[in-house]
């Protein structure tokens, strides 16, 4: 049966050893290059929040851009990116963080947020949680409401959903 899941994982390409060695990369732009596929993918991503208030969807660069813009889209909501350091031309809020293969800093505009606004975080995926903990820090920094955390692939044996989730984070995930 085509369930949404087989959809999905069949649609991502996994490289072996890339960047670095030992390193199992998932590949979304198979999944993005499947109109199909992605469609099915935001469609399911957006559902919860159909018909209720969201003021902003935050992508991380830059594969959250591309999913996080066509969430935005289909809830009205505003998007803010969130950007490798000293590619935000206006005053920024700045965080060191970890990922999977290395380290980076990562900026958000402070005026991107206003208190009190509701925001959900939009990601291709979530691996040791460091870039999505990162991405929560900043915008509660700025007074936003995070409503939750999406991502369609998790990968859960490196721990970022449990991150999350202990910073009080909700988090929906698609495939692991
Ligand atoms: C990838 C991915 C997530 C992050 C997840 O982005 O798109 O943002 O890694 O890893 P983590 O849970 O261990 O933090 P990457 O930094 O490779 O940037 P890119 O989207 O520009 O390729
Ligand atoms: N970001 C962090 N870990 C990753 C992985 N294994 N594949 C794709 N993107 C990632």
């Amino acid at each position: 049966m085509d369930t949404l899941k087989d959809t999905l994982i069949s649609a991502i390409r996994t490289i072996p050893d890339y960047p670095k060695p030992g390193i199992l990369f998932r590949d979304i732009t198979t999944l993005l290059g499947n109109a199909s596929a992605f469609r099915r993918a935001v469609d399911q991503l957006v559902y919860p929040y159909a018909g209720t208030k969201i003021d902003k969807v935050a992508g991380m660069e830059a594969r959250g851009f591309i999913l996080g813009g066509a969430v935005a889209h289909q809830l009205s909501a505003g998007f803010i990116p969130i950007r490798k350091k000293g590619k935000l031309p206006h005053e920024t809020v700045r965080i060191a963080y970890s990922l999977e293969y290395g380290i980076d800093e990562m900026e958000m505009h402070k005026d991107a947020v206003q208190p009190g606004e509701k925001v959900i975080l939009v990601d291709d995926l979530i691996a040791t949680g460091g870039t999505a903990v990162g991405a929560v820090s900043l915008l509660r920094q700025m007074g936003a409401e995070i409503v939750a955390a999406c991502f369609v692939i998790d990968l859960p044996d490196l721990g970022g959903r449990k991150k999350l989730e202990e910073m009080g984070v909700k988090v929906r995930t698609l495939v692991e």
